[in-house]
């Protein structure tokens, strides 16, 4: 495609006129969301510790798309003063905010009895509490808007227990809990609030990781962009009548017992 077209199919995008902020948007699902977000026509504020790569992938975008359509601010979730500034930047640079991503998240292993005390609170802190403190600082301004929508990323292992993950699963869990609440609280102001629920996703988070895939029904890891399609259908008014949804993305894994062949 030429930037030309490019520009034009995503002036008539999908995501056309909105503005997403994305935490952890640096690298791993969080930059493809913003790429895909921006090509559908979002003007995209990338929210990530790492300035060096989100502001590359910022100028990577707008060197695509032939606009500027992306904007890195610095962003770690666990401060709230960082989500207020990214919020009055958003605000700043684009005109308003109408759609809050919460995907910035890490991993630690352990069950209760091994987990560190310090993993533990890292976990819930940044997957958890940094959940809490965006929506903290975005819905007032998403409140301004006819229509808005807070995407929550969680994980398969906040639809079920998960070996060996104590703190994660408990922080995707609570992100879980915190969407469904806070869609009774904010739907009356016009936002959406809706959690994703990935599983195993080619990314910077899983690699290294020893994984198999027999419990899969799609037999297989996704791509970074099958996770995209649903945010991208989550910020677009397309989602107009979804609230409160905990949506499974996970080619089928929490569907039911996957017995295996020797079972
Ligand atoms: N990859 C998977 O298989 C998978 C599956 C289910 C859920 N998830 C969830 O999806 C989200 C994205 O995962 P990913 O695989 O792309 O991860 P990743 O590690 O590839 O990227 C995470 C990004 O978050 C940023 N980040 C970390 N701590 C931060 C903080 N305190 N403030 C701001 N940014 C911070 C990192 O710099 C990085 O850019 C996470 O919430 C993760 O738990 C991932």
């Amino acid at each position: 495609m030429t930037e030309n077209t490019t520009s034009i199919s995503a002036a008539s995008g999908r995501a056309a006129g909105k503005v997403p902020l994305i935490s952890g948007a640096a690298q791993g699902m969080g930059a493809s969301h913003a790429r895909v977000l921006a090509r559908s026509g979002a003007s995209v504020m990338i929210g990530d510790l790492h300035h060096e790569v989100g502001s590359a992938l910022a100028a990577e975008i707008n060197e695509e798309l032939g606009c500027e359509a992306a904007c890195f601010v610095p962003l770690d979730v666990t401060r709230f003063e960082h989500w207020t500034v990214s919020v009055v930047l958003a605000e700043a640079t684009f005109g308003k905010l109408d759609v809050l991503v919460n995907n910035a998240g890490i991993y630690t292993p352990g069950n209760a009895a091994e987990a560190s005390i310090e993993d533990w609170q890292r976990t819930i802190d940044i997957d958890l509490t940094g959940t809490f403190l965006g929506m903290k600082a975005a819905v007032p301004e998403l409140k301004k808007n006819e229509t808005s929508s807070i995407i929550n990323v969680s994980s398969i292992a906040g639809l079920v227990g998960f070996k060996n993950r104590a703190a994660y699963s408990a922080a995707k869990w609570g992100v879980q809990g915190l969407t469904k609440t806070s869609a009774m609280d904010f739907g009356p102001d016009g936002i959406r609030v809706n959690s994703i629920h990935p599983r195993s996703v080619e990314t910077p988070l899983t690699a290294g990781l020893k994984r198999g895939f027999g419990q899969v029904p799609a037999g297989r890891a996704a791509q970074v962009e099958e996770i995209s399609s649903l945010v991208l259908y989550l910020a677009s008014d397309e989602s107009r009548f979804v609230s409160g949804a905990s949506i499974a993305i996970d080619g089928g894994e929490t569907a039911g017992n996957n017995l295996r062949q020797d079972s």
